[in-house]
């Protein structure tokens, strides 16, 4: 082997190592708080994130866009529908959520993203 592609494979080697820390454990964001995505648990993560952010108007008395997501059950037909993920993510064909408030930040999206990717869990 060649040293150029020595190097070029060892760099390749060490950026997927990199890579692969990305978001996985603690991780600092940009604004300077700590992400930590090992534990992605409906009662420890998910449900928290969606009081915060969505309950208030994704309830019984105000399912806004007929979605309601103040319990498992409903939170997980939205994640299995593929609504969920669409909407968070602001993906095209979804309503961007939460509704004219700025996007969820990278690490509850990774929370979230990880627990869907589970089978979305009542954990
Ligand atoms: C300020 C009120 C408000 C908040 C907060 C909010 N939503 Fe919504 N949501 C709406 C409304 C209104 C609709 C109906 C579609 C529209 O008008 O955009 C909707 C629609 C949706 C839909 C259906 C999207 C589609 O394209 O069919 C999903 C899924 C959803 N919201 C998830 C969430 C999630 C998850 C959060 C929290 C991260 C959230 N929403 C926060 C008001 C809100």
């Amino acid at each position: 082997m060649n040293t150029k592609i020595l190097i070029l494979s060892s760099g390749l080697i060490m950026l997927s190592f990199l890579n692969s820390c990305y978001y996985d454990k603690a991780d600092v964001l940009n604004d300077g708080f700590i992400c930590d995505t090992t534990s992605y648990t409906y009662s420890g993560q998910i449900q928290p994130i969606i009081s915060q952010y969505c309950i208030s108007c994704h309830n019984a008395t105000t399912p806004n866009g007929t979605v309601r997501l103040d319990n498992y059950d409903q939170v997980k037909m939205n994640a299995d529908n593929g609504n969920l993920l669409g909407a968070i993510r602001h993906e095209a064909g979804y309503s961007n959520m939460p509704k004219n408030q700025p996007q969820l930040n990278p690490c509850n999206i990774s929370l979230i993203e990880k627990w869907v990717a589970d089978g979305s869990p009542n954990n």
